[in-house]
């Protein structure tokens, strides 16, 4: 099986988990791609989606599946989305599609939030996928001092610009050891916008997809 059925799979099993008169979150990237494809199937049972990224709103308005403002919306029964990393704990790195912040927002308002991933992005520790960070354009070498101070090799992605008009830096060399405490510290240097661990608001379900079928951690 390719990571791609695998991302498929795990996609197909998270419907489980849409619960008929609600409004789905809907992450970023292609594993998430992969559940917009799916929900299509069962549009008519859902009040609506929250996307978490322009991308995302244009695929699921393609399927004809309604794409509400958050501002709109009290309510979100479940956020479906995929990850960069994960650990046993569910606590996450995202944002390699550069979509973390209004990620972040939309698993805040969610009542579950339902981690779709391949096998390989089980972790041990997380960090070895470089930490994106969003990062508002003026602050970008202040932030880049105040990262390589903490252990961190910042690198500018090049030619990026998030929804939200502002730039990512990919954090290299780091072994996240306490992911609530970095991303707090991380959350308070001026200029960061978002960083893309997401420990205090980690996933309430991890489904992976591996050879031998969907696994379940919670
Ligand atoms: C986007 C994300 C994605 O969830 C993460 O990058 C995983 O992507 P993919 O499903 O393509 O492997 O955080 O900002």
């Amino acid at each position: 099986m390719t990571q791609d059925e695998m991302k498929k799979m795990v996609a197909e099993a998270a419907l489980d988990y849409v619960e008929t008169g609600t409004v789905i979150g809907i992450g970023t990237g292609s594993t998430a791609n992969h559940f917009i494809d799916s929900l299509a199937g069962i549009k008519n049972k859902i009040d609506g989606t929250v996307a978490s990224s322009r991308t995302s709103a244009e695929r699921l308005a393609a399927h004809g599946i309604p794409v509400l403002e958050l501002n709109n919306v009290s309510e979100i029964s479940v956020y479906v989305d995929g990850a960069d990393e994960s650990t046993r704990n569910l606590h996450l790195i995202k944002g390699g599609g550069g979509a973390l912040t209004r990620e972040k927002i939309v698993a805040a308002v969610s009542h579950k939030f339902v981690c779709i991933a391949d096998a390989s992005k089980l972790v041990d520790v997380l960090g070895a996928f470089p930490l994106p960070v969003e990062v508002i354009p003026m602050a970008r070498s202040y932030v880049a001092r105040e990262l390589v101070k903490r252990g961190g090799q910042p690198v500018y992605r090049e030619g990026f610009t998030t929804d939200n008009g502002n730039i990512i830096l990919d954090v290299h060399n780091l072994k996240i050891m306490e992911p609530v405490k970095l991303e707090e510290d991380l959350n308070n240097i001026a200029g960061v916008v978002t960083v893309g661990i997401f420990a205090k608001r980690p996933a309430d379900v991890l489904l992976l997809g591996a050879e031998d079928g969907v696994k379940k951690l919670t």
